[in-house]
């Protein structure tokens, strides 16, 4: 069974991508989904001055830790300001620092989810194009809009069409797991 390092690229306790993440993950592996919680990782705001001073936040190495123990990861972007949450963001500045490999050539699922129509797609452009400089694979995908009406907790993606888009994605990223295992 894979262990699948999963989380919402968000603060918010009610995150519409936490939810997201956690469905996809338990679906593809469900004895091995690691949720994690970004709010157990907030460290002060990356400065390379306070890196030079106090060093690098033992929390960014207990997340890189999460990167290199899993076999993949799942990480729906909550999309703010047509970008990456500041929360999501300053993890990725921490753990950027530690080893240039960030994402240790995992295969990765990159999902977003938003109410408006158009699912994250800005931050969902900004994260394939930056991720993929560092990915052995073309990077599975999936934008969900209008979550309220699209996604059920228990049922998932509502909409046909969506779901055979999300479907197509997920046989993709196993099989890049069952190839890089
Ligand atoms: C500061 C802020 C900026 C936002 N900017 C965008 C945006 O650029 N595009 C978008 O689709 N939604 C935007 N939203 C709405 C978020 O997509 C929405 O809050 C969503 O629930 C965030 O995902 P989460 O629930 O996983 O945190 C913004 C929300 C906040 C609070």
């Amino acid at each position: 069974m894979s262990k699948i390092l999963a989380f919402g690229a968000s603060s918010s306790n009610n995150s519409i991508n936490k939810k997201l993440a956690s469905f996809v993950a338990n679906k593809i592996a469900p004895q091995g989904a690691i949720l994690i919680d970004l709010n157990d990782y907030e460290m002060p705001i990356y400065s390379d001055d306070r890196k030079i001073v106090d060093g690098i936040p033992e929390k960014a190495y207990e997340f890189k830790n999460l990167i290199k123990d899993s076999d993949g990861i799942v990480i729906s972007l909550a999309e703010h300001n047509g970008s990456y949450t500041a929360a999501f963001k300053n993890i990725y500045d921490w753990i950027s620092v530690i080893e240039e490999i960030v994402w240790n050539y995992k295969p990765i699922l990159l999902l977003s989810a938003s109410n408006g129509l158009r699912g994250g797609k800005s931050v969902m452009s900004a994260a394939l194009k930056r991720f993929s400089l560092q990915s052995k694979f073309e990077i599975p995908n999936f934008c969900l809009p209008s979550f309220n009406e699209n996604f059920s907790i228990n049922d998932g993606v509502l909409d046909k069409a969506l779901n055979a888009k999300l479907e197509e994605q997920l046989a993709i990223f196993k099989s890049q797991l069952s190839e890089s295992q």
